[in-house]
C-alpha cells in the first residue's frame, strides 16, 4: 500500500513540477521546451508620433522582438522595428507619423531560438496638429492699438476668430456714416452702428468711429437740402450731437472731417458742408463734437498724406491754427492706401514726422498694400508676396518708431484679400491685405510682426 500511495505521490509531485515549470514563478508563461511568445498589452500612451508597447514576461527568454508595419500582413516592417531587439517587458516606439494605423507582432528569442508570434495588437497615432496659432498682433503691438476695417456682415465665425485673437480696436468700415445712421431727414438709423458698438464692447475692442462728415457718404437728401443755410448748420449740429451723444464713452475716437482737402492743391473741397456752413465749417464740427463728448479723440482723415505735399501742408496748417485757437484736434489719420513698391521709406517717415513734430497723434487708418498696381498680374507669387511683406514690414517699423506721445493705432483696411474695396475701386484683382481667403496668414502677416521686433 505504502509503495502505491509513494509512487501516486511521486508522479503528484512531477505534475506539480510540471506545471510549475510551466508558468514559472513569477506567473510568465512557458511550456517546458517549447518557446512561447509574450501577450502583448493593448498599445498605451499613443500620441502623434509614438506609442507605448508592455508585453508578458517568458521564462527562459533572452531576447524578445518587436515588429511594426503598417500593414496588417506584415509585409511593410517600419525601420527600425524590422525586428528590433530588446530585452524588457516595456518599450515606446517612436519616431513614427501622424494620423497612421501600425500593426504590432512580437517573438520571444532564447539563444538561438525564435518562438511563434504573439498577438497582434493595433495603435493609430494622432492627426498632426494645426499650425500654431500665430502671434497675435495686438500681443506684440504693445504702444499702440492695431485696428482693423470691419462690416455687421463680418462679425462673425472666422472674421470674429481672428477680430477676438489679433485685434483691440475696430473701424466701420462703412456703417458708421451719414448715409448710414442718418439715411432720412428727421430719422435716424443705429442699427448697423449699434451693432458694431456693441460687438467692440463685448469683446473688449475699441472702436475709432468713422466718419461723421465725408462728401462720399452725405446722404442725398443732405446733398439736396432745400432750407436756409442756417437751417442747413442746425441739422448738421443736431447730427453730430446726436450721434456722438448717443456713442459718448463708447467709442475712443472719430473721423469727424474726412477727406476735406482738394487732390494736388490743399484747396478745401467745394462740398455741401462747405457750401452752407463756410469755410470754417470743419472747426464748427470739431467743436460740436468736443461740445458732445469731453473725452473722445478728434481726427482729421485723408488720403496720399505722405505723397500730396499740398494736401499734407493743408492740414497741418489747419490743424496748427486750431492748436493756436483752442478748436479741439487730438490727431491727424493718414489713410496709407499704398503699393508694394511705394510711397518709400523716407517720403512716409518725412509725412510722419511732421505730424509728430506737432505733438499731435498720428493715426494710420487704413492701411493695405496693393500687390498688383499695375494689373498685370492674375495670382500673387511668391516674390510679390514676399515684396508686400516688407512693404508691410516696413510701414510698422515706421509707425512703431514714431514718438509714444503721437502714437494711437494702426488700423489695416480689411481682413481677407477678396473683401478688399479696391477689386471694386480699380476694377481689377488684388491681394493687399494679411489673411488668405481661408482666413490663413499671408507674409503679409509676418512682415506686420517683424516690423514689431
Ligand atoms: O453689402 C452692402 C449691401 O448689403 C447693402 O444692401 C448696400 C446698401 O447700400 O451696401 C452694401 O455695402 C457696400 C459696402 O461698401 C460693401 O463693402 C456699401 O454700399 C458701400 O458704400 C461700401 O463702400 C465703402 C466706401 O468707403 C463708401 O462708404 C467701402 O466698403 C469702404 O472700403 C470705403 O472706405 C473708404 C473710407 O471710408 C475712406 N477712405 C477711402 C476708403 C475707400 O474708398
Amino acid at each position: 500500500m505504502i509503495r502505491s500511495a509513494w509512487k501516486q505521490g511521486w508522479v503528484l509531485v512531477c505534475a506539480v513540477v510540471l506545471m510549475v515549470s510551466a508558468c514559472g514563478e513569477d506567473g510568465s508563461k512557458e511550456e517546458a521546451g517549447e518557446l512561447l511568445p509574450p501577450t502583448v498589452d493593448t498599445p498605451t500612451d499613443v500620441a502623434g508620433d509614438q506609442f507605448v508597447l508592455t508585453w508578458s514576461k517568458v521564462t527562459g527568454a533572452t531576447k524578445f522582438q518587436i515588429e511594426v508595419a503598417i500593414d496588417e500582413d506584415f509585409s511593410q516592417l517600419v525601420e527600425p522595428y524590422d525586428p528590433w531587439r530588446l530585452n524588457a517587458t516595456r518599450f515606446t516606439v517612436t519616431e513614427l507619423d501622424y494620423g497612421t494605423t501600425y500593426y504590432v507582432r512580437m517573438r520571444t528569442e532564447r539563444d538561438d531560438e525564435l518562438s511563434a508570434y504573439s498577438n497582434v495588437v493595433v495603435a493609430t497615432t494622432l492627426d498632426e496638429p494645426g499650425p500654431e496659432p500665430t502671434t497675435a498682433l495686438k500681443e506684440v503691438a504693445t504702444t499702440f492699438a492695431v485696428g482693423m476695417a470691419v462690416q455687421t456682415s463680418r462679425l462673425t465665425g472666422e472674421h470674429h476668430e481672428v477680430l477676438t485673437r489679433e485685434f483691440d480696436q475696430i473701424t466701420a468700415e462703412w456703417e458708421m456714416k451719414m448715409s448710414v445712421m442718418y439715411p432720412t431727414e428727421g430719422v435716424y438709423d443705429f442699427t448697423r452702428s449699434d451693432q458694431i458698438v456693441e460687438y467692440g464692447e463685448a469683446n473688449d475692442i475699441a472702436i475709432h468711429g468713422h466718419a461723421l462728415i465725408w462728401h462720399s457718404s452725405t446722404p442725398t437728401w443732405v446733398e439736396d437740402f432745400a432750407g436756409t443755410n442756417e437751417e442747413f448748420e442746425a441739422m448738421v449740429k443736431e447730427y453730430i450731437t446726436t450721434v456722438v451723444t448717443r456713442y459718448k464713452g463708447r467709442v475712443r475716437s472719430w473721423d469727424v472731417v474726412n477727406e476735406a482737402f482738394q487732390d494736388g492743391s490743399g484747396q478745401l473741397r467745394n462740398t455741401v458742408f462747405r457750401q452752407k456752413m463756410g469755410d470754417d465749417y470743419i472747426e464748427k464740427c470739431y467743436q460740436w463734437t468736443r461740445d458732445a463728448d469731453p473725452d473722445v479723440l478728434i481726427f482729421y482723415n485723408d488720403y496720399n498724406m505722405t505723397t500730396d505735399a499740398a494736401k499734407l501742408k493743408a492740414s497741418l496748417d489747419m490743424a496748427d491754427d486750431f492748436v493756436a485757437r483752442d478748436v479741439p484736434i487730438d490727431g491727424i489719420g493718414f489713410q496709407m492706401h499704398i503699393a508694394y513698391n511705394g510711397p518709400d521709406r523716407a517720403t512716409i517717415e518725412g509725412a510722419a514726422k511732421k505730424v509728430t513734430d506737432r505733438d499731435l497723434l498720428l493715426h494710420f487708418s487704413e492701411l493695405d498694400i496693393r500687390a498688383n498696381p499695375n494689373d498685370n498680374m492674375s495670382s500673387l507669387t511668391e516674390q510679390r508676396a514676399i515684396d508686400q511683406q516688407a512693404k508691410y514690414k516696413e510701414v510698422v517699423e515706421i509707425y512703431n518708431a514714431i514718438p509714444e506721445t503721437s502714437k494711437f493705432a494702426l488700423t489695416v483696411w480689411g481682413m481677407i484679400d477678396s473683401e478688399t474695396w479696391l477689386t471694386d475701386f480699380h476694377g481689377y484683382v488684388d491681394w493687399p491685405l494679411m489673411y488668405n481667403d481661408d482666413f490663413s496668414v499671408k507674409k503679409a502677416h509676418t512682415g506686420f510682426l517683424q516690423g514689431l521686433e
